[in-house]
C-alpha cells in the first residue's frame, strides 16, 4: 500500500479515459478516487482494473439510505477490495453504526469516512432543509457523531480542517478536497488551500483532481505537489 497523502480524483465519463490517466501515474505515489460518474458508467470493473494495477481506491459513492441498505452496500464495497468508502453523516447515527458493523469482520476492512455537509451547501440551503445553527457548528456536530458511531474520519473542506483537528486526534482521518497548488487555476472550487497549507492544518489525505488530471504531464504535476509537501 502506498503511504501517499494524495488521492487523485478520476472524474471521467468512461473507463477508457480513467485507465488512460491511471496508466500515467505510479501506484506507489498516489491513491485514486472513483466517484459516482465513473462508477455509474463502468461499475465494479473499473475498480477491479485499477486495483489490479496496484492502486488503493477510495470509492466515493457517499451512501445515504436506511441503515440496512447502507450496511449491505458497504459490505459489497468492502468485498471489492477498496481502501476507503464513505457515507453521509446526515443519514444518522444508526445508519453509521450499521455501516461500521457491516464491515468490521472484513480482513482488509476499508476506512469508513463520513461526509458532513457538502461544501456546496450554504447557510441558506441548510436553513431550507431545517438545519439550524452555523455551517461550522453543524459540521462539528456531524463530525462528533461520526466519531461516536465508529467512523474513521470525515471529508471536510480545507477551511474546516484546523478546527476539526483541535477536537479530534491524528487517527481521526480528515480527507480534504478543494486543494489547489499555488500556481493553479481554482476552477469551480471557491474555498481552497494549497497542499501544504491543508497538511499543516491537519489534513491526512488531499483529494486533488484537475490540477493533476488536466496537466500535460500528470505524473510531473503530482511530483511538483509532492515536493511542496517535503
Ligand atoms: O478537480 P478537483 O480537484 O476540484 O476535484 C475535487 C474532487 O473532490 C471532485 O471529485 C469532487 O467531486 C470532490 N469533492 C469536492 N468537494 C466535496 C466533496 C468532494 O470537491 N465537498
Amino acid at each position: 500500500m502506498s503511504d501517499s497523502k494524495i488521492i487523485v480524483a478520476l472524474d471521467y465519463p468512461t473507463i477508457a479515459s480513467a485507465i488512460s490517466l491511471a496508466n500515467q501515474l505510479d501506484p506507489d505515489r498516489c491513491k485514486l478516487k472513483v466517484g459516482k460518474e465513473l462508477f455509474t458508467c463502468s461499475g465494479p470493473k473499473v475498480v477491479e482494473k485499477l486495483t489490479a494495477k496496484g492502486f488503493d481506491i477510495f470509492l466515493d459513492l457517499k451512501y445515504h439510505d436506511i441503515p440496512s441498505t447502507v450496511a449491505k452496500a458497504c459490505r459489497v464495497a468492502a468485498d471489492l477490495g477498496v481502501w476507503m468508502i464513505n457515507v453521509h453523516t446526515l443519514g444518522g447515527q444508526d445508519m453509521m453504526i450499521a455501516a461500521r458493523e457491516a464491515i468490521s469482520d472484513k480482513p482488509h476492512r476499508p476506512l469508513l469516512i463520513g461526509v458532513t455537509l457538502l461544501t456546496s451547501m450554504t447557510e441558506e440551503t441548510c436553513k431550507q432543509i431545517g438545519l439550524v445553527g452555523t455551517l461550522e457548528s453543524t459540521v462539528l456536530k456531524l463530525a462528533d457523531l461520526a466519531k461516536k458511531s465508529g467512523l474513521d474520519g470525515v471529508v471536510c473542506s480545507p477551511l474546516e480542517t484546523k478546527l476539526l483537528r483541535t477536537r479530534h486526534t491524528e487517527d481521526f482521518q480528515l480527507v480534504t478536497p478543494g486543494i489547489r497548488p499555488a500556481d493553479s487555476k481554482s476552477d469551480d472550487q471557491h474555498r481552497t488551500m494549497t497542499p501544504i497549507q491543508a497538511v499543516d492544518a491537519g489534513s491526512n489525505y488531499l483529494v486533488i483532481g484537475r490540477p493533476i488530471t488536466n496537466a500535460k504531464n500528470p505524473m510531473q504535476a503530482l511530483e511538483v505537489i509532492e515536493n511542496t509537501l517535503r
